[in-house]
């Protein structure tokens, strides 16, 4: 079977099981987080798939994702890498980490990037606002080199903190960015090409990534709606293409590492490109503030005789604003 621009319709676990080993390069994806239907935030809709629930006992949901990772491995050429996608969650106040299960896989955990996404999407103060998530970079291999090959400066100088904003174009409910895949395939690939894959492919964000840099794909995806329009979004992928090239194109430096090196040139300690006080840009929140100034307002408007418990409530949500 030729498993190259493909898109399965499945259960990536299952699917997986079907695959055969050492067959694909490269691999990103953002599974779903399991953050549960049932946990409304105050200020974005909780994201609610198609076809599958993202409410499992957490338990069983790492269980499954420690499978899924492990049959990544097993389908991934050694010395190929995949990029996994993840965030800190809290479940009555104890934080679950994506290490927790991450470290129970085979694969080599070559680095934790933080993807600084700009933008919170809960402003409670229980917490600092969080606008990162993480990015793991995983490595298999090949025997017992754990380390793996060096990428080029262009793409190393881009650092561990990668700062996108989220999708906001795509009307599919948990989409991440097309620079997000284009910079983890592009890094580890360079001028090589091969097949890439995305079991949990959504909308298809990087099977477009893979087609444009002139890969083959291979995407796993449960919703018969979603893989369908992503087989759409491929074919048009070239509507995308000034995306990928805005991407590509940060990948550039003037002299490599050695190359300054034997001129006699700086080669000391990484200093950003950009004026980091600059690149302060402010937090933007999710809905025009005016909408949530409406929310709060209706909240703290008291009706005529207020309980004491809700008079504390429409306090609390005075206060927020205040913050705001
Ligand atoms: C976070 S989204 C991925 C979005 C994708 N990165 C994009 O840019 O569009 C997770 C996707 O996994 C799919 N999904 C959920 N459970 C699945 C499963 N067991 N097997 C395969 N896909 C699944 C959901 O339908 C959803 O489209």
């Amino acid at each position: 079977m030729d498993y190259k621009d493909h898109i399965f319709v499945g259960d990536a676990l299952s699917v997986l099981k079907s695959l055969p080993s050492d067959l694909v390069n490269v691999g990103v994806t953002s599974p779903p987080y399991n953050k549960g239907e049932n946990k409304k935030g105050w200020l974005v809709k909780n994201v609610k798939y198609k076809d599958s629930s993202d409410k499992l006992p957490e338990e069983k949901y790492q269980e499954n994702q420690v499978e899924v990772l492990d049959e990544l491995f097993r389908v991934t050429k050694p010395g190929g890498s995949f990029f996994y996608n993840h965030k800190l969650r809290w479940e009555r106040g104890y934080m679950l980490h994506p290490m927790d299960w991450v470290r129970k896989t085979r694969w080599t955990i070559r680095q934790e990037i933080v993807w600084d996404r700009q933008i919170a999407a809960n402003i409670r103060g229980w917490r600092f606002w969080q606008v990162e998530e993480r990015i793991y970079w995983l490595y298999k291999p090949i025997e017992k080199h754990y380390i793996g090959q060096e990428i080029l400066s262009k793409h190393a100088k881009l650092s561990s903190i990668w700062r996108f904003p989220p999708e906001r174009k795509n009307l599919h409910p948990a989409p991440f960015p097309i620079e997000l895949p284009t910079r983890a395939i592009f890094s580890v690939m360079d001028d090589i090409k091969g097949l890439v894959i995305d079991p949990y492919s959504g909308s298809g964000t990087t099977l477009v990534a893979a087609k444009l840099l002139g890969h083959a794909y291979l995407g796993i995806e449960i919703s018969k709606e979603y893989a369908e329009s992503s087989e759409i979004r491929v074919m048009n992928c070239e509507n995308e293409r000034s995306g990928v090239l805005l991407e590509t194109g940060k990948h550039t430096v003037s002299q490599t590492f050695s190359e300054r090196k034997a001129n006699g040139a700086w080669a000391g300690k990484f200093r950003p490109d950009y004026d980091a006080n600059k690149q302060q840009i402010p937090l933007k929140l999710l809905e025009p503030k005016t909408r949530y100034i409406e929310k709060a307002v209706k909240k703290a408007s008291p009706k005529k005789k207020t309980a004491p418990a809700s008079d504390q409530k429409s306090k609390r949500s005075r206060k927020n604003l205040g913050g705001l």
